[in-house]
């Protein structure tokens, strides 16, 4: 009986002697929770983004809500979002009082469409006090345009690159654009420390207002607590695994660039719409999504083949039960989330599983 082929996963976390070893000296240590570990990778990270200021969270979903605390948003302000992402992005939005509204995306970057966001917020009268964009499967959203419709609006940029560790546009790293910027370190990301978060930013003042708000408002010195906060505090054992990680992030990111080149090659000229890279930006290919309207079946495909595929994402956020009566016009969005599908393209993907994924394409095709 032939064997079964072995399975490609969707996600793989790489994990090695690197991370082994300095979790052991965290563990020796005896410093598990906050510590000079989270310090340093704090300052590491913020510094690899080219931005001023780190400050290290529990999990992307909390660096979203720390960073709205410290810049001050909350009940009695709206944020305008995607609502193609993961929940987080909005849920985060109304856990800190503010109302989530939404604009819709653009059909080949997935990220927000700037002229969507002009007429959301024209549509509000100009009262949009901040601009969430997200980073989707890893290809910076248009910054750029977003900074300029911000301030016409006087709004702040807010950038959820829970998806995009090290993506560019026009040769910088993402998170300096923005008033601040949030990153996950979700195991399926691009670079983990178990659960963890950052928010980054360029000014003082709100990274020390962040840096309260994740340990229960407590001042950077002494014992008082100065205002409310949570404790949403990252520990030195997520931050020795993560300070690893960052090491090997620049092979990581040209192991799936490498991979997402070799699939645009294989898939070229099958009926799929492959992910779009505008020439100012780079793609760090967190997911590698096609579009096709065939997906039910072709999933199929691959999971008799034993190829892993995701949806990202079923289901607009505001078509979720939770966002029952938020009235939002996205076709774009809807659309997406019946057609897109994300195929295995992480660094522990390899040339033949390549082949074998082009191939079961091809054949289904
Ligand atoms: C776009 C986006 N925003 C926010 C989050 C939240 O991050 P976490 O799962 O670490 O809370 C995620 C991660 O899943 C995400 O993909």
């Amino acid at each position: 009986m032939p064997s079964e082929p072995p399975s490609i996963p969707i996600a793989n976390p790489d994990l090695g002697r690197e991370e082994q070893q300095r979790v052991a000296d965290v563990l020796d240590s005896g410093m598990l929770a906050d510590g000079p570990t989270v310090r340093a990778f704090e300052g590491e990270f913020a510094e690899y983004c080219g931005v001023d200021h780190g400050v290290a969270t529990s999990n992307g979903t909390t660096a979203l809500h720390t960073a709205f605390e410290a810049l001050g948003l909350g009940t009695g302000d709206r944020i305008l979002t995607t609502p193609f992402s993961f929940i987080s992005s909005a849920n985060t939005i109304r856990l800190c009082g503010a109302e989530p509204v939404f604009a819709d995306i653009d059909p080949e970057t997935y990220n927000l469409d700037p002229e969507a966001v002009i007429d959301t917020i024209e549509a509000y009268d100009g009262d949009v006090d901040a601009i969430l964009a997200v980073h989707l499967y890893g290809l910076p959203a248009d910054v750029e345009r977003l900074r300029t419709i911000a301030d016409t609006y006087d709004a702040l940029l807010i950038e959820d690159a829970a998806q995009a560790h090290g993506a560019m546009v026009n040769g910088d790293r993402v998170g300096g654009v923005g008033d601040a910027a949030c990153f996950s370190f979700y195991p399926t990301k691009n670079m983990t420390t178990g659960e963890g978060g950052m928010v980054l930013t360029d000014e003082q003042a709100v990274a020390d207002a962040a840096a309260r708000f994740v340990n229960h408002g407590r001042a950077e010195s002494g014992y008082a607590h100065v205002e409310l906060g949570h404790n949403f505090r990252l520990t030195s054992i997520g931050a020795a695994i993560g300070r690893a990680q960052l090491e090997k992030l620049p092979d990581y990111i040209e192991a799936r660039r490498a991979n997402a080149a070799r699939l645009n090659d294989g898939l070229a000229d099958l009926p799929v719409t492959t992910p779009y890279e505008p020439d100012d930006r780079t793609h760090v290919y967190h997911q590698y999504t096609i579009r096709t309207t065939a997906r039910d079946a072709l999933i199929e495909q691959l999971d008799a083949r034993n190829i892993g595929s995701g949806i990202y994402y079923p289901t607009a956020i505001h078509d979720q039960p939770a966002y029952d009566g938020y009235a939002v016009e996205a076709p774009v969005a809807e659309t997406a989330t019946e057609e897109v599908l994300s195929l295995p393209v992480h660094p522990s993907v390899n040339e033949d599983d390549i082949d074998r994924i082009v191939d079961a394409l091809t054949e289904f095709f």
